[in-house]
């Protein structure tokens, strides 16, 4: 009899803990859609950029407010292992506008994505490449909605910015204190509050001007859709010694078997007919209504022209 109370005690200790998606097997991302239906929506992320496919479209630089030296007033930053990445949470006034947004965007927190080799865990591909690692910085429509759970699956709501990272030799020192804090964070519900926040903008590419621009979802469960995505063309780069902090990581409760947090990509989804912007040198605001006055405007311009040479 005891036997099977503690028969059924770890039966539901398993799946209790169990996580309700994962990046493998039955409830992996193949079977995301079953339990969150967006999943299996028509503008998900993340997709295969293709230069040769991708349309111009001039808009503004990025403005990054409080993402260099200075902090915002305020400002802290949170590490966490949440099972499925490992994530920094923000709070304060970190402000992203231009690069095309038609509002500010406020950044509450930067996650990762990897394989545990190192090799190939990003989840975009540029022209075929699947890089080591990809960063992304997440934000809210600032000027519309309260908060991040309010701006979600709303149209343009929440942006990601993602950056590419490569292994080489050599550390790269603007990514030395985030790391600090990964032993603190090994088990799956630990977090770590850094002693004062750090910048984020030497964490982005350099070139922060040159980037691909799409319209796609959340890359995990429930894959919010109305997401409006960044892809910097360069990458930036952590060394080895770096990179095998992420090596560090479980994606288990302390106490429970070892199960390392790795592999944690989704594989690209299809375009459906979405376009796919590069950025170039220009004033034009990057929207749907934009895309759509423009073709309006054109079509006069076209019918207008028609009309003129049929009359001469
Ligand atoms: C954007 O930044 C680049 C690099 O600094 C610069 O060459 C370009 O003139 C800037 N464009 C605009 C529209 O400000
Ligand atoms: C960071 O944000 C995530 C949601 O994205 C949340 O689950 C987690 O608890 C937060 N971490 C801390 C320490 O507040
Ligand atoms: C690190 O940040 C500094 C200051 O922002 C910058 O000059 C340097 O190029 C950055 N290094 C890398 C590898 O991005």
């Amino acid at each position: 009899m005891t036997r099977i109370w503690i028969l059924l005690l770890s039966l539901c200790m398993n799946s209790c803990h169990s996580q309700e998606w994962s990046y493998s097997g039955e409830t992996g991302p193949a079977n995301w859609h079953k339990m969150y239906p967006t999943c299996g929506g028509e503008n998900q992320s993340p997709i295969s950029i293709l230069t040769t496919e991708a349309e111009e479209m001039a808009m503004l630089n990025f403005t990054w407010t409080g993402f260099g030296d200075d902090p915002p007033n305020g400002a802290s930053m949170t590490l966490s292992n949440l099972g499925t990445t490992v994530q920094v949470n923000f709070t304060g006034d970190y402000l992203i506008s231009g690069g095309g947004l038609t509002n500010t965007y406020k950044a509450t927190m930067l996650h990762f994505h990897w394989d545990e080799n190192g090799v190939h865990g990003s989840e975009h591909t540029l022209d075929e490449v699947r890089y080591p690692i990809e960063m992304h910085l997440v934000g809210y429509d600032f000027e519309k909605y309260d908060d991040f759970d309010s701006a979600l699956s709303h149209p343009e709501g929440i942006i990601v910015v993602a950056t590419f990272l490569e292994i080489t030799s050599e550390d790269n020192p603007n990514y030395s204190e985030m790391f600090t804090g990964f032993n603190s964070v090994t088990y799956k519900g630990q977090s770590y509050q850094y002693p004062s926040p750090f910048p984020i903008l030497p964490m982005l590419p350099y070139n922060t001007w040159d980037f691909y621009r799409y319209h796609g979802s959340l890359t995990t469960p429930a894959c919010d859709e109305g997401v409006l995505w960044t892809v910097f063309v360069q990458y930036q780069q952590i060394s080895h010694d770096q990179f095998s902090n992420f090596n560090t990581l479980m994606s288990n409760f302390e106490g429970e078997e070892n199960v390392p947090l790795s592999n944690n990509y989704r594989p690209v989804q299809p375009l459906n007919g979405r376009s796919v912007y590069r950025r170039i040198d220009g004033e034009l605001a990057f929207s749907k209504s934009t895309e759509f006055r423009i073709n309006t405007w054109m079509t006069c311009v076209a019918v207008v022209l028609y009309y003129w040479t049929t009359s001469l």
